[in-house]
């Protein structure tokens, strides 16, 4: 059987990672057109540069919680495919071996004119540090207003689901959002979520309004046992 996860901000939280919306929350504090987008980056690079130089260095710091590793430990018994929204790494860090990562990675750098020129990115960003084509490094995340290159491979992962499990996301940034229309009629779709809106509502969608840290056990034990 084959489960796909698209899992959000949600699956971070209990790590110690903010969630982008509410209370809190990382728009809060920061304006999405200054921080992710391009024109934000043609305004002022060395703050967007900062913002995600802290980001980076606050994701080395947490640790995968019990949600990432549960969902790790699923591959032992079934198929598991990770599409995330989420930029760091804490799903591979808790064992999970297909994640697909469609918003980039906070730990890959890409030369701002050709985004096929990439490497390894621990520390910080500054301006001044080059690709190898000779442009300034910006970190490899897709910010509003650009593609989502890895829409297409999500869209087909998606269409083979067995089960699509949602996890921890606001869904309502498209073209992710748009993900869980490609299911094949039938498939269970399974939301975990602490704040279910009344909106996602639907006679078809099982909900386990849990933080991921425990929902990931619950739909183990009482929907995937039962499946
Ligand atoms: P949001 O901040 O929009 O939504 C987070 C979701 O996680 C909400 O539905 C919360 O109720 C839920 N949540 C909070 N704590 C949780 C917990 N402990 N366990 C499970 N769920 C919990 O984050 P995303 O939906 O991921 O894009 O946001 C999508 C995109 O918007 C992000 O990838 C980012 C942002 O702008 C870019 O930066 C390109």
């Amino acid at each position: 059987m084959k489960i796909i996860a698209l899992t959000g901000a949600g699956i971070s939280a209990e790590s110690g990672i903010p969630t982008f919306r509410g209370a809190g929350g990382l728009w809060e504090g920061h304006r999405v057109e200054d921080v992710a987008s391009p024109d934000g980056w043609r305004r002022d690079r060395e703050m967007v540069l900062r913002f995600y130089n802290e980001r980076r260095r606050h994701i080395k710091n947490a640790l995968p919680n019990r949600g990432h590793i549960a969902l790790a430990e699923l591959e032992r018994t079934h198929q598991v495919h990770v599409i995330t929204q989420n930029i760091d790494d804490l799903h591979e860090r808790a064992g999970s071996t297909q994640v697909l990562h469609l918003h980039g990675e906070i730990f890959i750098a890409r030369s701002e004119r050709d985004q096929r020129i990439r490497v390894r990115q621990d520390g910080d960003i500054h301006m001044g540090d080059h690709a190898t084509d000779g442009a300034q490094l910006r970190p490899h995340i897709v910010w509003f207003g650009e593609e989502v290159p890895m829409m297409e491979p999500a869209v087909a992962l998606v269409q083979s689901a067995d089960i699509l499990l949602i996890i921890g996301t606001s869904m309502v940034v498209y073209p992710a959002a748009s993900l869980m229309h490609y299911i094949r009629p039938g498939t269970p779709v399974v939301v975990i979520d602490p704040h279910i809106p009344e909106l996602a509502r639907g006679a078809h969608i099982h909900f386990i309004e849990e933080p991921a840290g425990s929902g990931v056990d619950t739909f183990i034990r009482e929907f995937l046992s039962k499946y």
